[in-house]
């Protein structure tokens, strides 16, 4: 029988994706900013406006957003703060708050439903599991990296 483990090296879990999808669920107008090829991945999962970081800086478009969303924790609050509406709201995953209780349930309930894909970008066996460390933690991921544990359907 065959289980499958998403390897969360640390605290990696392929946040930009799922945020992308949980914005657009909740009605927002999402841009996103992403390099060169993480573009069409990003537009997939249902951005709006999309920006390329190596060609774009955010911070100097002269856009306000009512939320700055930095999935990957790697923009300032005060590089973020010039970018927000008057009553707009900077989170990033360094520091991110707490779970709800419920949160977890809303987020199996929205993939069992289609609504939130979870996008996997490699598998590897728990044999190449060093390797998949490496590839994750080389930082250009794209999605998840899942671990496949085979094991036999006596034990
Ligand atoms: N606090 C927590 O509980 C918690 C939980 C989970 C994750 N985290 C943190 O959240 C962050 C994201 O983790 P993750 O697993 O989602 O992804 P990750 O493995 O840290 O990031 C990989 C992805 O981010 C893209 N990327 C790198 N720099 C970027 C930039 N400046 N702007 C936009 N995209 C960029 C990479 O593509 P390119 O290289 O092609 O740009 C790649 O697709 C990590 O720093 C992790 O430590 C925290």
């Amino acid at each position: 029988m065959l289980s499958t483990l998403f390897l969360r090296a640390k605290k990696h879990t392929s946040v930009g994706t799922y945020a992308v999808q949980l914005a657009k669920y909740y009605w927002a107008e999402v841009t996103g900013v992403c390099s060169a090829s993480n573009l069409e991945l990003v537009k997939s999962l249902g951005a709006d406006v999309m920006i390329d970081y190596a060609r774009e800086d955010f911070a100097k478009n002269g856009q306000r957003y009512d939320l700055v969303f930095d999935a990957v924790g790697k923009i300032s609050r005060l590089k973020a703060k010039g970018s927000l509406t008057e009553n707009g709201v900077f989170l990033s995953t360094w520091g991110s708050g707490g779970m709800e209780p419920n949160d977890l349930s809303t987020l199996s309930r929205l993939i069992e439903a289609g609504k939130l894909k979870v996008v996997v970008d490699r598998a590897y066996t728990l044999e190449q599991i060093i390797e998949a460390h490496h590839y994750v933690e080389a930082g250009h991921k794209r999605g998840n990296v899942v671990i496949t544990i085979e094991h036999s359907s006596s034990a």
